[in-house]
């Protein structure tokens, strides 16, 4: 059963982001510099690409290409040293803190590199609060929840504390509790980073299923060129910059 099939709601129409015209993402010469003097460290240098609605781009580079930093910049968690970002023709930067947040909170869910799970609230908790937080105004979706954790292996761990998880567990309650609210975009750093073969598929056609059922843009970083063979295009960053955009084979390859 497919995601969108599996909720209630199922007869909500695509994301609302399908009808703003233009990119729902756009960079222009994103900078972002941590530090100064002898510590300064050039994270992004000159970043520019744009994000159609929908569309599914991974982005891959070694290990402090500037992966993570581009993701806290692209979700508003830390703003850019130079250059511009709009979100659905927004310009962020030129965005109060509170509206900045609030286009955040409703239409940006994040799954963090170290999943960042509130630690002393249960698995189900941190689902259902992230569903508060984005104050989508419709009701918690339990089929869509049940669902959800079906595939994600998770219904047996859902009355555990975050500690009492498997980091994979972690991660994969990490997913749904991005999923829950069907985000406009979901930022996802390295989301299949701590799952075997198996789940790592099983997330994988997940997220691929939600980019293409509820016309979510999904933007996935991986170092796992494999695993980047799912989206439309894969964006390669190194020392912080673009090295080039090819397109994927939007399918999921096997890890060898
Ligand atoms: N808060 C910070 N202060 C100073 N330097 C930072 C900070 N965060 C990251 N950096 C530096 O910025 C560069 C990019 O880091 P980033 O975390 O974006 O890399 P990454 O591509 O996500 O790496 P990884 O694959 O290991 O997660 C690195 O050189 C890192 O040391
Ligand atoms: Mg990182």
């Amino acid at each position: 059963m497919s995601i969108e099939s599996a909720s209630a709601t199922a007869a909500t129409p695509a994301h609302p982001s399908a009808a703003v015209p233009g990119p729902i993402i756009a960079t222009r010469r994103l900078g972002k510099v941590y530090g100064s003097g002898k510590l300064k460290v050039e994270a992004l240098r000159e970043i520019s690409f744009d994000v159609d609605p929908g569309e599914f781009v991974a982005i891959v580079g070694p290990s402090g290409s500037g992966k993570s930093t581009l993701f806290y910049v692209l979700g508003g968690l830390t703003s850019a040293t130079s250059g511009s970002l709009f979100i659905q023709g927004q310009d962020f930067s030129k965005l109060s803190d509170a509206q900045r947040t609030r286009l955040r909170r409703s239409h940006i869910a994040f799954v963090f590199q170290r999943f960042n799970l509130l630690p002393t609230i249960s698995a189900r908790a941190n689902v259902e609060l992230a569903h508060e937080i984005a104050a989508t105004g419709k009701p918690f979706d339990n089929q869509m929840f049940e669902h959800l954790c079906e595939l994600l292996k998770i219904q047996g761990r859902l009355n555990h504390r975050p500690s009492e998880l498997s980091g994979g567990e972690q991660q994969r309650v990490a997913i749904a509790r991005a999923l829950i609210t069907r985000p406009a975009i979901l930022l996802a750093d390295e989301p299949t980073g701590n799952l075997d073969s198996q789940n790592s598929e099983a997330v994988l056609s997940m997220l691929h299923s939600s980019s293409r059922e509820m016309n979510q843009t999904v933007l996935m970083i991986t170092h796992n060129s494999e695993a980047a063979q799912i989206a439309d295009r894969i964006l390669h960053i190194r020392d912080g910059q673009i090295l080039k955009i090819e397109p994927g084979s939007r399918r999921i390859c096997r890890e060898r």
